[in-house]
């Protein structure tokens, strides 16, 4: 198993935010988080980056439980900001150089690998930054950061991505992108998302985090959309007004498009 928590439960400043998380992935899976607003995603991928301690349960990596003395420990530590990497849901806290080429470089230099320009240049051209090479990425628009961030930590070139709402500020034709490049990426991933239509795209696995801060389910994603019971237990489904000329009526919605 590459990835575990053990009863995981955390609280932000007394606010419930996971509740008895128990997580298995294994090395090339593909995971895709999902649950309503404040139901844990963004707290459980950041436990799994080892940036804080949960304060009952345990994370471990490859074996290894994420404690202080792991990531005290300088090999390990190196080792495990280099094969794990988190894509936070905002992108500015992660952007904080004064060009692109800075920013894609200066992860490759403080893990001392070889000829970090180069690496940043090649992964600037893959995930198609290349043209914001010098721009400062505060100047940025939304999208733009969301990309170049990407790009930051796919040049570790690292073995799981922990990818917190990727697509949120893509347009469709960059969620597209980011689809496709993801299916080739052989990396374990969990990804969370709000777009149930894009789920299956990201993965073949969903875990549903509830308004409780539990695991609701952990299962196929095939056959998930069906499931309104659920998806309404998890608050995964919208219900809104529609207008039809003068006619109105309300429906739940599953595609994000409908
Ligand atoms: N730094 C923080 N300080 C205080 N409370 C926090 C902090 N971060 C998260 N929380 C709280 O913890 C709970 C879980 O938050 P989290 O950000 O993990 O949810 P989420 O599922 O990622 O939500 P969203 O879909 O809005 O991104 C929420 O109730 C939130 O208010
Ligand atoms: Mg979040």
């Amino acid at each position: 198993m590459l990835i575990r928590t053990e009863s995981v439960s955390h609280d932000h400043d007394g606010c419930p935010a996971l509740r008895g998380v128990d997580l298995v992935v294994a090395r090339g899976e593909r995971v895709v988080l999902l649950g309503s607003n404040g139901s844990g995603k963004s707290t459980l991928l950041k436990l799994l980056d080892g940036l804080f301690e949960p304060d009952r349960g345990a994370v471990f990596y490859d074996g290894r439980r994420l404690d202080r003395a792991a990531l005290g420990d300088r090999d390990f530590h190196r080792r495990f900001r280099r094969e794990v990497v988190l894509l936070f849901q905002e992108p500015e806290a992660m952007l904080f150089h004064p060009s692109v080429a800075e920013e894609l470089s200066f992860g490759p230099r403080q893990l001392e690998l070889d000829d970090p320009e180069d690496r940043a240049r090649q992964w600037a051209e893959r995930t198609g930054v290349a043209h914001l090479w010098s721009r400062p990425p505060t100047d940025l628009s939304r999208g733009e950061k969301q990309r170049v961030a990407l790009a930051a930590v796919l040049v570790l070139e690292p073995r799981v991505l922990l990818l917190d709402e990727p697509t949120a500020a893509l347009d469709p034709r960059s969620t597209g992108w980011l689809v496709d490049f993801l299916q080739d990426l052989p990396v374990t991933t969990v990804t969370a998302t709000h777009n149930l239509s894009l789920a299956p795209e990201l993965g073949d696995r969903a875990v549903i985090l509830g308004e409780d801060h539990t695991v609701l389910l952990d299962g196929a994603i095939a056959g998930l959309q069906e499931d309104l019971d659920l998806l309404r237990r998890a608050n995964l489904v919208h219900r809104h007004r529609h207008r039809h000329g003068p006619h109105e009526h309300s429906h739940d919605h599953v595609h994000d498009w409908d």
